[in-house]
C-alpha cells in the first residue's frame, strides 16, 4: 500500500526546508523510560465506550467473515475438532455476531446442537435469520442451532458443551474480554474446562516490535501535538506502509483459554521482552519510505526519509490465535516475522513518547504489557506498555 495521502501530504507541506522544520526527537527521561497507558475502548468512540464491549458496525463483520486469512481457518479447526464426533458433541458459539458465521460451520461439521450466543441485539435478531435461511436450504437441521440472546456471562445453557468457539479477539489478543468470558465459560459451560479441545482458539496471542511510524515523525508542535492522544493507540490497517517495524516481533500476551489460573481481576504483568534494533531492517525501512517519497521527485525528502526509518515511535501490536491443540492451525494478523499483510484487524501502535527517538542498529529495547482487569466483561481492560532502551 501507498504512503497514505496524509502522509504524503506531510511530506509535501515539509518540501521547502524539510530537515530544519522537521520537529526534534524526542529527549528521554531520567531512567530511559518510554511508557503509554490506555482503555481497551478508547479508541471505539461512544458507543463502545458505554457499553464497555468493543461494537462492531456492519463493515467490520462483513470484513471479519471475508478475511481470507481468518474464516477458513476457523473452518478448518472445527471440521478437525469435530471430526468423529458428529451427532455427539454440543457446541457453544460465544459472540456469534449477525451471521452465525462459526456456529453454521460447527452445525455443518456435525454438532449435534450449537448455542449461538450473541450480547448485541441486533446482531442477535439478524443471526437468527442466517439460520433460518441455512435451515430452508437444508444446510443445518431445524433446531440444531439456537441463537441466544445476552451476554455469555449472564446467560444460562440447558446443558454443559464439549466445544466453546469464542472468537472475540482484539487487535490486541484481550481488549474484547477475553479474560473474563473465557473464565465464566471454563467455570459455567464447559463440560472440561481444562481440556484444551474443549476450546477454538485454544490461545489468543499478542504480538509486539518496536515501530516507526512516518507522521509522528514529520508530524510535530506547534501544528500538531501527539500528547494530545493521551496515551491512546492509532490504529492502522496491517498492510500500512507508514509503520515500519525496526526489530523481529515478540509474544508480548497470552491467553490460553484452558489454563485453570486465568485471572479476571487485578494487574497481570506479562513477561518483559527484549528486542534487538535490526540494521537490515532500517535499511529496508529507508528504502520503502525512500520509494514513496522520491515519486515526489525530492532528494532532500527521501533523506529525511531515511530517518524516519530509523525513529522509534512505539509498540505495533497485532494479534495472533492459536487454532488447533496441536499447534498447526493459526490464524495471524502480520506474517510471521511481522510482515504487512491484509488483515481485518488492525496493527495497534501505542506511541511511547510525544516525539520519536532516533534508534541505531543493534540498540536494544526491553518492554512489558500489564493489564488490568476490571472482573467483568463489560469492564474494558487497561493497558500499561513499559519499555526500556538500552543503547548499543
Ligand atoms: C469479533 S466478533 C465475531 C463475530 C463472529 N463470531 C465471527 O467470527 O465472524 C465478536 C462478537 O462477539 C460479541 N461478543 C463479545 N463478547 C461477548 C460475550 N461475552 N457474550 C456474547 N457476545 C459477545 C460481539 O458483540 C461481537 O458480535
Amino acid at each position: 500500500m501507498a504512503l497514505s495521502t496524509a502522509a504524503a501530504g506531510a511530506l509535501c507541506a515539509l518540501a521547502p526546508v524539510p530537515n530544519s522544520v522537521r520537529p526534534a526527537a524526542a529527549a528521554l527521561g531520567p531512567a530511559g523510560t518510554l511508557e503509554a497507558s490506555w482503555t481497551a475502548t478508547d479508541s471505539f468512540g461512544d458507543r463502545s465506550a458505554q457499553a464497555g464491549l468493543i461494537a462492531f458496525d456492519e463493515s467490520a463483520y462483513k470484513a471479519m467473515a471475508s478475511d481470507r486469512r481468518r474464516t477458513p481457518q476457523f473452518a478448518r479447526a472445527i471440521q478437525k475438532r469435530l471430526e468423529g464426533k458428529a451427532g455427539e458433541w454440543s457446541v457453544l458459539d460465544i459472540g456469534t455476531g449477525p451471521y452465525a458465521l462459526l456456529a453454521i460451520i460447527a452445525a455443518k461439521a456435525g454438532a449435534r446442537k450449537v448455542y449461538a450466543v450473541e450480547a448485541v441485539p441486533e446482531a442477535a435478531r439478524r443471526a437468527r435469520l442466517f439460520v433460518a435461511k441455512a435451515e430452508k436450504n437444508g444446510d443445518v437441521r431445524p433446531g440444531q442451532i439456537e441463537v441466544i440472546d445476552g451476554l455469555s456471562t449472564e446467560v444460562t445453557l440447558p446443558e454443559k458443551v464439549d466445544l466453546v468457539i469464542a472468537e472475540i479477539i482484539g487487535s490486541v489478543a484481550s481488549e474484547e474480554g477475553a479474560h473474563a468470558t473465557i473464565r465464566d465459560a471454563q467455570l459455567r459451560h464447559a463440560k472440561r474446562p481444562h481440556d484444551v479441545s474443549s476450546w477454538i482458539p485454544v490461545a489468543a496471542q499478542t504480538l509486539a516490535a518496536p515501530c516507526s511510524y512516518s507522521l509522528h515523525s514529520l508530524l510535530g508542535p506547534p501544528e500538531f501535538d501527539w500528547a494530545k492522544l493521551d496515551g491512546v493507540p492509532v490504529r492502522l490497517n496491517c498492510r500500512a506502509s507508514e509503520v515500519q517495524l525496526l526489530a523481529d516481533p515478540q509474544l508480548i500476551e497470552e491467553v490460553r483459554f484452558a489454563d485453570p489460573a486465568l485471572p479476571v481481576t487485578g494487574r497481570v504483568a506479562n513477561p518483559r521482552v527484549r528486542f534487538a534494533v535490526d540494521g537490515a531492517r532500517l535499511a529496508a525501512n529507508a528504502a520503502v519510505y525512500a520509494a514513496e517519497i522520491r515519486t515526489d521527485g525530492s532528494a532532500d525528502l527521501a533523506a529525511l526519509g531515511a530517518s524516519v526509518a530509523s525513529d522509534l515511535s512505539g509498540l505495533a501490536l497485532w494479534p495472533r490465535l492459536q487454532l488447533d491443540d496441536e499447534g498447526t492451525i493459526f490464524v495471524e494478523s502480520r506474517g510471521p516475522h511481522g510482515e504487512a499483510q491484509k488483515s481485518h484487524w488492525t496493527t495497534v501502535v501505542a506511541l511511547l513518547s510525544a516525539r520519536p527517538v532516533a534508534l541505531k542498529p543493534a540498540d536494544q529495547l526491553t518492554a512489558s504489557l500489564t493489564v488490568e482487569l476490571g472482573g467483568a466483561v463489560t469492564t474494558p481492560p487497561r493497558y500499561l506498555l513499559r519499555a526500556d532502551l538500552l543503547p548499543a
